[in-house]
């Protein structure tokens, strides 16, 4: 498997990833081709059971039948309790990033090491209430972090500005890690992210950035994420 730093794919400085929980549900295929043609860099794939979440959404069939439609990498979110059959099962689905809720494993870095060894990269998803702690143990073992800026389970939502602090400290220990080891970790935000905030997410420390109905909810996909673009390229 390419490591962070060789893999083009994840070059970018900056990472946009519609989340498709707010495409039309009828047309996946064609929203998928559309929002990557018109600059999307990652498909987020929010996958709810009605169990960890109060949502039910999609599962890896929809994963397998959407994989030839795109090259983009598919950025899978598992919302979902207990989460190694279904990490697994979306790995050979074609997801190329899979994260999950620690707080859904039993055993979290044994779940981490079953989406590595399925040919995924890792990472950990933290609701607004999760501190960070768990990173102590298992940092050297994500390829992830994606810090949620609003709870779990429906799009649309606002965006929690505590969030900010929560990215801000995120990034200092992922440095800190790149510093000591030389690997890179990506920092992704998701719930709430706008044109109008999404360039204070990345001055808080993220570099990857889901947003579902402020892409899907509008008629010009080129145009917002092209203002989106524009906001993160004035980042300090
Ligand atoms: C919420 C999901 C988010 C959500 C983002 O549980 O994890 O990815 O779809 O939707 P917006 O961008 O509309 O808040
Ligand atoms: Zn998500």
């Amino acid at each position: 498997m390419p490591s962070l730093e060789t893999d083009t794919a994840n070059a970018a400085e900056f990472v946009i990833a519609p989340s498709l929980l707010s495409a039309d549900f009828a047309r996946l295929g064609d929203e998928v081709r559309n929002v990557v043609a018109a600059g999307a860099d990652w498909i987020h794939f929010d996958v709810m059971d009605n169990h960890y979440v109060p949502n039910l959404t999609f599962g890896p069939m929809i994963c397998q039948a959407l994989r030839p439609h795109t090259t983009a990498p598919i950025d899978v979110h598992l919302m979902v309790q207990p989460v190694d059959a279904l990490a697994t099962a979306f790995a050979k689905a074609g997801a190329d990033w899979i994260s999950f809720h620690p707080d859904a494993s039993t055993h979290v870095d044994r779940t981490l090491q079953v989406i590595r060894d399925a040919g995924a990269r890792p990472g950990l998803v933290f609701n607004p209430a999760t501190p960070l702690d768990v990173l102590d143990w298992v940092i050297d073992k994500v390829d992830l972090i994606l810090v949620m800026s609003v709870n779990p389970g429906f799009g649309g939502q606002s965006f929690i500005p505590a969030a900010l602090r929560k990215l801000a400290a995120a990034r200092a220990r992922i440095d800190t890690h790149e510093r000591e080891t030389g690997r890179r970790i990506r920092l992704q935000v998701d719930g709430g992210i706008k044109v109008d905030n999404i360039r204070a997410a990345a001055s808080a420390g993220a570099d990857a950035f889901v947003a579902g109905s402020a892409i899907f909810g509008q008629p010009d996909y080129r145009a917002v994420i092209s203002a989106m673009r524009a906001e993160l390229a004035r980042t300090a």
